[in-house]
């Protein structure tokens, strides 16, 4: 029997965690979830129906998440990024979010990229890959990625911005008392920083070939 292949992608924010993690399943023929989006979708709920989500009844609104809302444009804004977070810390939202990722990799395996994917959700996962990248190299990527203009005259002051959002985020995600952002101990690191999204595809799959040998 071939075992069932789980890649978990985990990592801080705008580390290019989503990005490698979609390569990796078109390469590898499997499905993707990006399972931040399920907090975020949940955070957005929230938002939407005029609750405080750092208070409201966060675990019925991710109860009622399905995999249609992940495709909602309303997802990646900071509002949002703040209220994942925050939606994030609540135990009873997890145990809620746990059952829909461990479904998604089905009999067949999948790639996820989030935070707790190699530590909670699947802690037997063959290939455990630890996105990093420095905050101010994580930080221009999310600019660059979201930027209206981005030849702004004032774009290393939008940056520096970025970076202490992005900063407090991951403050917030690794101080948690539950799933806190950590590498799982057998997880392989890789440091991204002057590296291109190629460099980082090619790397990680050199590293699943050799753990899935
Ligand atoms: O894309 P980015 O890295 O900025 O964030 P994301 O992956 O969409 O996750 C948004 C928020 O959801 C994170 O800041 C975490 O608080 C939470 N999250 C989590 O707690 N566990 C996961 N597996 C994925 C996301
Ligand atoms: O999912 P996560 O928040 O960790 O990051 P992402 O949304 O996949 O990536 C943030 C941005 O960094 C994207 O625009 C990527 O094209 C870019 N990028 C990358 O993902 N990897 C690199 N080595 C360099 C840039």
């Amino acid at each position: 029997m071939t075992r069932r292949l789980v890649i978990a992608v985990d990592g801080p924010a705008a580390a290019g965690k989503g990005t490698l993690a979609k390569r990796l399943a078109q390469a590898l023929g499997l499905p993707y979830l990006d399972t931040g989006l399920l907090y975020r979708a949940t955070g957005r709920r929230m938002i939407d129906a005029g609750h405080d989500p750092a208070r409201g009844p966060a675990e019925e609104f991710a109860a009622s998440v399905g995999l249609e809302d992940l495709s909602r444009t309303d997802l990646r804004v900071p509002e949002v990024d703040r209220a994942a977070s925050l939606v994030a810390a609540q135990p009873a939202v997890r145990r809620v979010l746990v059952d829909v990722q461990r479904r998604f990799a089905g009999e067949h395996g999948a790639v996820l990229d989030g935070r707790d994917i190699g530590t909670v959700i699947f802690p037997d996962a063959p290939v455990k890959l630890f996105i990093t990248a420095s905050p101010r190299t994580r930080a221009t990527r999310r600019w660059e990625q979201l930027a209206t203009d981005p030849d702004a005259p004032d774009r290393e002051d939008q940056i520096t911005r970025v970076e202490r959002e992005i900063e407090a985020r991951d403050m917030a995600d690794s101080s948690r008392a539950v799933a806190p952002l950590r590498a799982a101990g057998d997880a392989v690191r890789i440091e991204t920083d002057g590296l291109s999204a190629d460099e980082v595809l090619a790397e990680a799959l050199r590293i699943v070939a050799r753990m899935m040998r």
